[in-house]
């Protein structure tokens, strides 16, 4: 069995060979989800989309490219908004410009990110509530184990708390237990939900913000989360939730892959045991 750690390989001068379809394509057994599911990690607006026509809560969202929106008042939602790559991780093209509030800053972060990312900027109605992430593995027993926690991004010098790159490669948030028990709740059913929904194999981190009210919505789903001992947020979530150690954690997304695996025995043997 293989361990997908990468979603895809990236040749020169030619298609980007994607691991999961090419194991599925030799009949090699891999860990985590198929091709057709990571391209809900890879696009966050299929995500979206396929969420929001299973009644699932996703924050409002459009699409803009640079002088698509002459004006204000032609914006399909109103301000403050939140704006960020289709495809990017790790808090890429995400910082305080991200948060806008008006059409001059909107123009001007959607230009820098269409011309950094080279396509159109996903716009989200800003949600100003608590910031939470949501591990989840699948054992061979088909159980969930879920392990919900709130991230605390520290406040920026213009007083907003988001999970962007810097603070990221900072290791700058706080990572702590969901205090009330109504709101972990709705944060894990709403992970659950979108898990389900989404088709995840295996195992999956899936990103989740409230806004003031206390309403939470599906931000993004980690299909290929990082896993780096004492640093990444997968780990570190099963931790704080359920008290898993590091080595429990893989042996765990292991688990359900390994159960695919046909036990072979060698025709020899199988005589030998009168098979
Ligand atoms: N609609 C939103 N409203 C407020 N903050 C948001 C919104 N979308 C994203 N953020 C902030 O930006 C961070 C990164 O967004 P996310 O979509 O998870 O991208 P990445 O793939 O880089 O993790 C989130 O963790 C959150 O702090
Ligand atoms: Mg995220």
């Amino acid at each position: 069995m293989l361990v997908l750690a990468v979603k895809y390989i990236s040749l020169h001068n030619e298609d980007d060979i994607w691991l999961s379809e090419y194991f599925s394509h030799h009949g090699i057994n891999f860990t985590g989800s198929s091709r057709n599911v990571l391209r809900f990690d890879s696009n966050k607006i299929s995500a979206k989309l396929n969420l929001a026509n299973k009644g699932i809560k996703t924050a409002e969202y459009f699409m803009a490219v640079p002088r698509q929106y002459k004006c204000a008042n032609e914006l399909p939602i109103k301000f403050p908004l939140f704006l960020k790559p289709i495809n990017a991780a790790n808090g890429n093209g995400i910082d305080d410009l991200s948060f806008v509030t008006n059409y001059t800053d909107f123009e001007s972060k959607v230009l820098s990110l269409y011309n950094t990312f080279n396509s159109p900027v996903l716009v989200e109605e800003y949600l100003d509530g608590q910031e939470f992430t949501v591990a989840i593995i699948n054992t061979s027993s088909n159980e969930l184990i879920v392990s919900p926690i709130e991230i605390v991004p520290p406040k920026s010098k213009n007083g907003l708390r988001i999970l962007g790159r810097k603070v990221k490669k900072d290791d700058s948030e706080e990572l702590k237990s969901i205090e009330h028990d109504e709101m972990k709740n709705k944060v894990r059913k709403l992970a659950i939900d979108s898990f389900l929904a989404l088709g995840v194999r295996d195992f999956g981190r899936i990103d989740v913000k409230a806004n003031k009210t206390g309403d939470c919505f599906f931000i993004e789903a980690n299909l290929v989360p990082g896993m780096i001992f004492n640093s990444s947020y997968f780990p570190k979530a099963c931790k704080i939730e359920h008290g898993l150690a590091y080595d429990k954690v893989i042996q765990l997304i292991l688990e359900n892959g390994l159960a695919r695996v046909k036990p072979k025995v060698p025709p020899n043997k199988a005589n030998a045991l009168g098979q």
